[in-house]
């Protein structure tokens, strides 16, 4: 193969349509587990089949009291907020890098979030959370972004016991992670994932809650269901059960077909993430020799979920490249997935979390107050090119082709200083 580059009119290293990353899998295993549910129940309106099956093995696996489907993982971390009781004006400390949904259903409660700086590896730190206490903090959420988990979480988590703030984990990009031993989303009074579409686990649409606090569970059961699961499942002496005829008047209710997928594709989380790890260290290998890139650390004690593979690209070290250009040259060398993300980033200059009052008047009476200086949070973002890690050992191909690209297009910068 000529090491002419494809942006120059040379051979790609690999043809498009074999370089795509297609999540969840559906094979015929996957198949058998939808057209099953499909003859048994297509609509579940108490804890019971596919519903509590699915809850069960979630809950039992994070070693949690108790699980709650949702229709979206947006939901569940809706629920999530109402089952704390958020109240207007309540602070709540968030991740200003994340994807929306982890902050924007609080905006339902006219919360106020709170946005912190991340550490190198684009999670929240506590250096920046720790100065940003008020007597109105109710809360404290943090995501564990693309599937790398909160190094500060044991941190974040004694600071909020001390300051008797509630704890609550976005874990939508982390299944089966894990940190300092123990599971993501078994740190936090309540944690959230989200079953959509590319997710680690995926119904196509979903999502789940868990917790250890019935409290906290009932609530975020009033929140999206009524009738038969509230009464069968809110305590007798508790006063929320009144309510449960209605709930608090939405329905939030999972899709059975969609957690049947989920479930068929949980039993294999295990295996998915031993072996997206063995893929995540090839690529920390080939592209750990160039004084350009920085690989994701491979820590012995924290199990990334590898959602994403995401490196850091520094222009300066590559000749003036920009991560742009290095990126549009390696997609057309057939690496299609290649990626900076968009829709998830900082987010403090939304116009959700500025200026709430002109959609939310009722909950917001003027802009919040302007929250700038993410210095970290804007570099990381900056820097960042993603691949998917694929999860199957029959993908070892794609995964050798990807490394191909990224060999070729990066020594061809560093012999010729340039991309032409
Ligand atoms: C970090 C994070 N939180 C929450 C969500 C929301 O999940 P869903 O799309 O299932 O509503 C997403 C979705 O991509 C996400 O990436």
């Amino acid at each position: 193969m000529s090491d002419r580059l494809a942006i120059n009119g040379g051979d790609s290293v690999i043809d498009q349509s074999s370089a795509r990353f297609e999540w969840p899998k559906i094979d015929s295993e996957a198949e058998k587990a939808v057209l099953g549910q499909l003859h048994t129940s297509i609509s579940i309106y108490d804890r019971s089949g596919v519903i509590e099956e699915f809850e069960e093995a979630f809950s039992k696996y994070h070693k949690r009291e108790y699980g709650l489907l949702s229709n979206s993982g947006t939901s569940a971390i809706f629920s999530m907020d109402e089952a704390i009781n958020l109240q207007p004006g309540d602070e709540v400390m968030c991740p200003v890098y994340t994807f929306h949904a982890t902050v924007s259903p609080m905006m339902y409660m006219g919360a106020v979030p709170i946005f912190c700086d991340s550490d190198d590896e684009g999670n929240m730190s506590f250096e920046s959370l720790k100065s940003k206490l008020t007597n109105k903090t109710k809360a404290v959420i943090v995501t564990h972004m693309w599937g790398v988990p909160v190094r500060d979480i044991e941190k974040i988590k004694d600071f909020c016991e001390k300051n008797m703030l509630i704890l609550l984990e976005d874990c939508s990009h982390a299944h089966g992670a894990s940190i300092y031993g123990r599971k993501v989303g078994s740190f936090g009074d309540a944690a959230s994932w989200s079953l959509q579409g590319p997710k680690i686990i995926s119904g196509g649409e979903g999502g789940i809650m868990l917790t250890d606090n019935k409290n906290i569970y009932s609530r975020a059961l009033l929140q999206g269901h009524y009738n038969k699961r509230p009464l069968q499942e809110i305590d007798k002496d508790n006063p929320l059960r009144d309510y449960s005829l209605t709930g608090l008047g939405l329905k939030l209710r999972s899709h059975p077909l969609a957690v049947a997928l989920a479930l068929q594709q949980f039993r294999h989380l295990d295996e998915f993430i031993i072996q997206k790890q063995k893929y995540a260290e090839l690529f920390n290998e080939a592209l750990s020799a160039y004084e350009f890139i920085t690989v994701p650390e491979i820590k012995p004690n924290v199990q990334n979920s590898w959602y994403a593979y995401n490196f850091k690209f520094n222009p300066e070290a590559a000749y003036g490249i920009s991560r742009e250009e290095y990126v549009d040259a390696l997609v057309a060398e057939g690496l299609v997935e290649v990626d900076i993300p968009g829709s998830t980033g900082v987010i403090n200059e939304l116009p959700l979390f500025t200026n709430p009052e002109k959609i939310i008047g009722r909950m917001y009476h003027g802009p919040l107050v302007k929250q700038t200086g993410f210095t970290n949070a804007v570099k990381f973002q900056n820097s960042i090119i993603k691949l998917p890690v694929w999860a199957t050992s029959n993908d070892i191909n794609i995964v050798h082709a990807y490394i191909k690209g990224i060999t070729k297009v990066s020594n061809y910068i560093r012999k010729n200083k340039s991309l032409r």
